[in-house]
Order: structure tokens, then C-alpha cells, then sequence
């Protein structure tokens, strides 16, 4: 293609669509309460100090309250022995008051992190994280689903409608994303590969993509040359690189100049995938409490 007749891909403003979902959430908080006479919860643990953690878990908080919820949030020492963690995590199963529970990762070394996650009650696993999750997505069972690929898959049908038939590539094969969104395209009747870093040939593979979702952790690694021309691409990297000024700046993993002259649409990095994950969350937790309350 010459510079004449390139066509520039649409950006896909993920920050509009998921203060639209968190509008919606807010809407449906509402019904909810005027239905039951109680506001839906969510419990966030936090343990140490991690300082994005930190920012993290004000930013949950925020929302949640903005969305009209119960935000309940437990911080504890960095020192927190497990069978505390766990003690609090068997609490927050019980509390009538908690539809959702999220504890905060990475967890301070020394803590086992599968066995917190998996403590955690099915229903009310609005992360998406625990086994029972993982195993309700595969098998098509009501379950909930981890939040940046929802996310993901949310901004796919909105752009593209019924994803039938297309061929889809995830790059990545990560339990919290790649494995996951690989099961709900495959839902919505994808043909599905997933790749990795072992991939022989990955742009290839690519190239045979009406959707790529670039999920590796490796700052600018598709590129525009791999992709397939009009192809949809949804970038979940959040890589901190070098900038000329001297500073830093956040780039994805889909090298955005060069990929953004072949793709039909594409999600920037920051403003793409990152702000659907808290409204994914919030989408989550008042799901939960509505099956909790057994109300639409
Ligand atoms: N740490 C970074 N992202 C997440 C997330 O989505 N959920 C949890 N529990 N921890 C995280």
C-alpha cells in the first residue's frame, strides 16, 4: 500500500465505551436498590504497600461508590500470616452485605496467592480467578469472567456485532487473559488460535487474523506489516518505556504508528483496554448481586 491510499484505522475509544458501561451499571445499582432495599458490595483486600496496587485499589473504590455500591476495603500489614488472609477471605464468603470479593495481586512474597484465590467463593468471584470461574467459561456454565478480557471482547462486539466465523489470534497464554479470552471468542464462534512466544512464525500466523488481541507484555511487538489489512486489533499491553524527553511513557504491545495505517480498528494505548477493566468490574459485581438476590 502507498502512502496515497492507505487508509488510517478507526482509534477504539475505550475510555467513552466504559464510562457509557459504568453509566449503565449505575442505572441498573439503582433498579437494584429500589428492588431489594439494599445497595450491592464489593470487598477489595489489599495486603502490603504496593504502591500501583495502592493506586489500584483507590481507583476501585472510587468507582464503586461513583456506581452507587457498597465499596468495602480491607488493607492489611504486608506481614499478614496466611491463615489471616484466609480467615478474612472466609469472612467476606459469609457477609451477606459482599456480592463480590477482590483481593489485590501480585501478594506479598511469602504468601501463597493460588490458595487465597481459590478460598475465594465461586459466586462471588468477580475477578474471574478461581478455578471454578475458569472451569464455568470452558464449559459454558454462568460464571463470571475475568474483567480486561470481557473488556476486550465487549469492545469487539461492539465494533464488529456477531463475531462469527472470523479468525481470531490471541497472542499470549496467560491464565488472567489470553486463556480466557481464547474461551469467550471460541463462545461467540471464533476460529481461535492462541499464540506465544514459542510460535513459529508469529507474524504469519497473525497476518491470517480478522481480529488480533496482543496480549504479551512486550512493548511494541506486532506490527503493521503482520497484520492482515482492515483487521481489528485490541492491544491489552501496558509497557513503561524510555521516552526521548527522558522520562517514561506507556506504549502497548502493538507497535500503534505502524499498525494503525493496516488495521481497520485499533485500541490505543492508554485509553483503550485499560479503563474497561474497573467497568468490567463494577458490571461484574452488580451481576453477582443480582444472581446473589435472584433478580434480571
Ligand atoms: N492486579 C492487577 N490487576 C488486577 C486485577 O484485575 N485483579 C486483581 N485481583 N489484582 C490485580
Amino acid at each position: 500500500m502507498d502512502s496515497e491510499t492507505q487508509t488510517k484505522a478507526s482509534v477504539i475509544d475505550g475510555k467513552a465505551f466504559a464510562a457509557d458501561l459504568r453509566a449503565e451499571v449505575a442505572e441498573g445499582v439503582a433498579a437494584f436498590v429500589a428492588r431489594t432495599g439494599r445497595k450491592p458490595g464489593l470487598a477489595v483486600v489489599l495486603v502490603g504497600e504496593d504502591p500501583a496496587s495502592q493506586v489500584y485499589v483507590r481507583n476501585k473504590h472510587k468507582s464503586t461508590v461513583e456506581a452507587g455500591m457498597n465499596s468495602f476495603e480491607h488493607r492489611l500489614p504486608a506481614d499478614t500470616a496466611q491463615e489471616d488472609l484466609l480467615a478474612l477471605v472466609a469472612q467476606l464468603n459469609d457477609d451477606p452485605a459482599v456480592d463480590g470479593i477482590l483481593v489485590q495481586l501480585p501478594l506479598p512474597a511469602g504468601l501463597d496467592e493460588n490458595a487465597v484465590i481459590q478460598a475465594i467463593d465461586p459466586d462471588k468471584d468477580v475477578d474471574g480467578f478461581t478455578t471454578a470461574s475458569a472451569g464455568r467459561l470452558l464449559t459454558g456454565l454462568p460464571g463470571f469472567v475475568a474483567c480486561t478480557p470481557l473488556g476486550c471482547l465487549m469492545l469487539l462486539k461492539d465494533r464488529l456485532g456477531d463475531l462469527s466465523g472470523k479468525s481470531a489470534v490471541v497472542i499470549g497464554r496467560s491464565n488472567i487473559v489470553g486463556k480466557p479470552m481464547a474461551q469467550l471468542l471460541l463462545r461467540e464462534s471464533c476460529t481461535v488460535t492462541i499464540a506465544h512466544s514459542r510460535t513459529a512464525d508469529l507474524p504469519s500466523v497473525v497476518r491470517g487474523a480478522d481480529i488480533v488481541v496482543a496480549a504479551v507484555g512486550r512493548p511494541e511487538m506486532v506490527k503493521g506489516d503482520w497484520l492482515k489489512p482492515g483487521a481489528t486489533v485490541i492491544d491489552v499491553g501496558i509497557n513503561r518505556v524510555p521516552a526521548e524527553n527522558g522520562k517514561t511513557k506507556l506504549v502497548g504491545d502493538v507497535d500503534f504508528a505502524s499498525a494503525s495505517a493496516v488495521a481497520g480498528a485499533i485500541t490505543p494505548v492508554p485509553g483503550g483496554v485499560g479503563p474497561m477493566t474497573i467497568a468490567c468490574l463494577l458490571y461484574n459485581t452488580l451481576d453477582a448481586a443480582r444472581r446473589r438476590e435472584g433478580v434480571d
